[in-house]
């Protein structure tokens, strides 16, 4: 399988340093075969960067879509839209959860919306700080994951990423934590169970599965080690082109 390293941009960079950041990526990258580099700009910055980026080295990822192809929904960008101008899409991400309340009905359409369009979904997922001192971890993993691809039948599953994501570990949220390498294996794990559960484990082994928060140059080798772990997705790191070409050269001695 390949090695998927993502850099999640959030709300950063304007369309034209956006442009200058992809333009040394370019140039910092050889094509790495067996490796799936992907950057997820702002919404405004996909387009002009579609016709500047070189797809043997990087994809793009949209961080957002919205579920219907088109009508009455002002201010949305649907997936329709964004499509042959992403390859990915970051769906469910806590950020999306927490702060703009999306639910797991409103997560598993925008799933369905984006495989419908040809574009690969990361389906993150995780448990907050208070459901993991509760003791629910295993639950909200399991309910999230369920949920999420609850539209999504065995003939798609190969059209699926999942990224682990623990709201406790990711940078910008207060007091974060690092994951230690023991806390991913356990809920890579269990992931792995779910989707063994829900669609045999032939179709399940072929699934992706990303670890993310606060990885950097130097844990994202130990992450990348996790067995069942097949990419990172990053965040803070990737808006700076040194560490993001640095977890790239680590995945690729890591997993060579
Ligand atoms: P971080 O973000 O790497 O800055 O923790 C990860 C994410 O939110 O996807």
């Amino acid at each position: 399988m390949k090695t998927y390293i993502v850099g999640n941009w959030k709300l950063n960079f304007t369309v034209g340093e956006s442009s200058i950041y992809l333009h040394k990526l370019l140039k910092a990258l050889p094509v790495y075969r067996g490796m799936e580099i992907i950057v997820a700009p702002s919404t405004i910055a996909l387009q002009p960067l579609s016709l500047q980026v070189d797809r043997r080295k990087i994809k793009l990822a949209t961080q957002n879509g919205f579920y219907r192809d088109y009508g009455a929904f002002t201010g949305e960008t649907s997936f329709t839209q964004l499509r042959g101008i992403v390859d990915y899409a970051i769906i469910g991400h806590s950020e999306r959860r927490y702060i703009f309340g999306e639910d797991e009905k409103f997560i598993q359409k925008k799933v369905a919306a984006a495989i419908r369009n040809k574009i690969t979904p990361i389906l993150c997922i995780g448990e907050t700080e208070s459901e993991r001192a509760f003791g629910e971890t295993a639950d909200v993993i399991r309910d999230q994951l369920t949920s999420g691809l609850s539209q999504v039948g065995d003939d798609d599953l190969d059209k699926i990423i999942i990224a682990y994501e623990p709201v406790w570990a990711i940078s910008s949220v207060k007091s974060a934590k690092l994951a230690t390498p023991d806390e991913v294996t356990d809920v890579v794990k269990l992931i792995r169970g779910t989707l063994k559960e829900l669609y045999g484990g032939k179709i399940a082994e072929g699934v992706p599965v990303l670890f993310g928060g606060s990885v950097g140059p130097s844990n994202a080798g130990s992450y990348l080690t996790v067995p069942g772990v097949n990419g990172l997705l990053v965040g803070g790191a990737s808006l700076i082109l040194g560490e993001f070409v640095d977890i790239i050269e680590v995945a690729k001695r890591v997993r060579a």
